[in-house]
């Protein structure tokens, strides 16, 4: 079995990898983020990579802020450059594949053409230096079967991006201008992520391999804006204009568009246009995760409420999933493979779960001791529609008294006007 370490977990790609987790039950995802695995700091990583006995890893930790890397370069040349090389260095040592990835922004955007693997990159601000810095370091270190994968225009539920920038603004204005002279293609982190995992098991090579992966088509920024608004039937007016007249710190690349044709080639891929992607995307409810306190204890990572205080929603009513307050709800127990989510209090608990068609309900009690739902009604809370609702309940100590006695009385109730 694979023991695959995901870097930079919280981030767009990391999540959507997350996302897919169990679709994929032979491989042993270890996930971390900054926090966790600081992939700057080489003895950390090699400790980690040693106890976790990894035989993958996907480094999707990237210093991305692509402006303020202009005045930043030490920190985006650590991040993007060194600890690149770091776990170039570790993989070739170990034997272990290292799935990296790069950017369109090593080009300069002069080509009248896609971009092929074999163009000389020409990047134009720190950000695409130092990624090219880090691509040149990996090649130079060349740990086995190990690959990089350019990729561009990234979005996602997940993060920041264009995507949701649009949509805030959409809420925000009437009418907003968008950059048309810059074309590219916008690739879904969500398919990123599957092909990823897809070509994994198939990465057999001597010497590291580059591939270029986006979505398929073509677009500006401003066609792309066009497109959110249309699928999302927000009426808002996008107004053209030139880079020149939106000036930015970093120079980016007016033409980005990336060839495919060694990637699909390689691994026989079919990839959806950016158009599909994009309705694809955008139909998915947003997801939440909490970010619950993390203590560790014999069972690996837990997160865990230690008293009713930090609970940041409110136990006594039903919470749509898209509708959490505090953000984000995917937490629970990080303990190697099982991301069970959730712990019952005190009591008995009922969970309830509906897709639209079937109720699931979960009777959970406190003499259970498995305080946790598990696995499997994790993964149907990925597979929500859209006018599902999920019952969510927090975390808390399995075995201490004071804890629970705080819980004592509470009643988990349907919110009947989302219900
Ligand atoms: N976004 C794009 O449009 C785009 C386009 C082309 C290529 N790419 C490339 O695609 C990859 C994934 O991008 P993304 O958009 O998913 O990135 P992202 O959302 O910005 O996520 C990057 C992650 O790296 C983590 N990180 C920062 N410093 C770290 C450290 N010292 N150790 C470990 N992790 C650290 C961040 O965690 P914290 O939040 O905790 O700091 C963050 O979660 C990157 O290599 C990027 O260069 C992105």
């Amino acid at each position: 079995m694979h023991n695959i370490l995901v870097t930079g977990a919280n981030g767009q790609l990391g999540s959507e990898l997350r996302a897919l987790e169990f679709h994929y039950p032979s491989y042993n995802f270890i996930f971390t983020d900054s926090k966790q695995l600081d992939i700057t700091t080489y003895r950390a990583v090699e400790k980690y990579i040693e106890q976790n006995a990894i035989t993958a890893i996907i480094n999707c930790a990237a210093y991305t802020a692509v402006d303020k890397a202009e005045t930043d370069s030490t920190k985006a040349n650590a991040l993007n450059h060194l600890a690149v090389e770091n776990l170039a260095k570790i993989s070739k040592a170990r034997g272990i594949t290292l799935i990296h990835i790069s950017t369109d922004y090593v080009f300069d955007g002069t080509s009248d053409r896609p971009y092929t693997e074999e163009d000389v990159p020409n990047p134009q601000s720190v950000y695409g230096k130092t990624k090219l810095a880090g691509e040149k370091a990996m090649q130079r270190v060349n740990p086995p079967n190990s690959i990089i994968i350019r990729t561009s225009w990234l979005y996602s539920n997940y993060g920041t991006n264009f995507v949701k920038t649009m949509l805030r603004l959409g809420k925000e204005k009437n009418e907003i201008s968008v950059i048309a002279d810059q074309k590219g293609t916008p690739t879904y982190a969500g398919d990123l992520a599957k092909t990823i995992l897809e070509i994994l098991p198939k990465i057999k090579n001597d010497k590291v391999e580059v591939y270029h992966y986006s979505n398929e088509g073509v677009c500006s920024w401003y066609d792309f804006a066009k497109a959110i608004f249309a699928l999302k039937k927000m009426f808002i007016k996008v107004d053209p204009i030139k880079s020149t007249e939106f000036p930015t710190p970093a120079k980016r690349p007016h033409y980005s568009i990336l060839n495919k044709r060694k990637i699909i080639e390689a691994f026989q891929l079919k990839i959806p246009t950016w158009e599909d992607s994009l309705a694809r995307c955008l139909r998915k409810p947003e997801p939440k995760i909490l970010k619950l306190p993390k203590i560790l204890d014999i069972r690996g990572n837990l997160s865990w409420f230690e008293n009713s205080n930090q609970i940041p929603f409110d136990i006594k009513r039903t919470y749509f999933i898209n509708d959490v307050p505090g953000g984000e709800i995917r937490g629970g127990h990080a303990f190697r493979k099982s991301t069970e989510f959730i712990v019952a209090l005190s009591g008995s608990l009922d969970v309830v779960l509906n897709d639209g068609n079937k109720e699931i309900k979960y009777s959970l009690n406190r003499s259970d001791y498995g305080l946790y739902i598990p696995n499997l009604i994790w993964r149907k809370m990925e597979n929500f529609s859209a006018n599902a609702f999920a019952l969510i309940v927090s975390s808390i100590s399995y075995n201490t008294a004071d804890y629970i006695r705080d819980f004592e009385n509470f009643q988990i109730i349907r919110n009947e006007a989302k219900g």
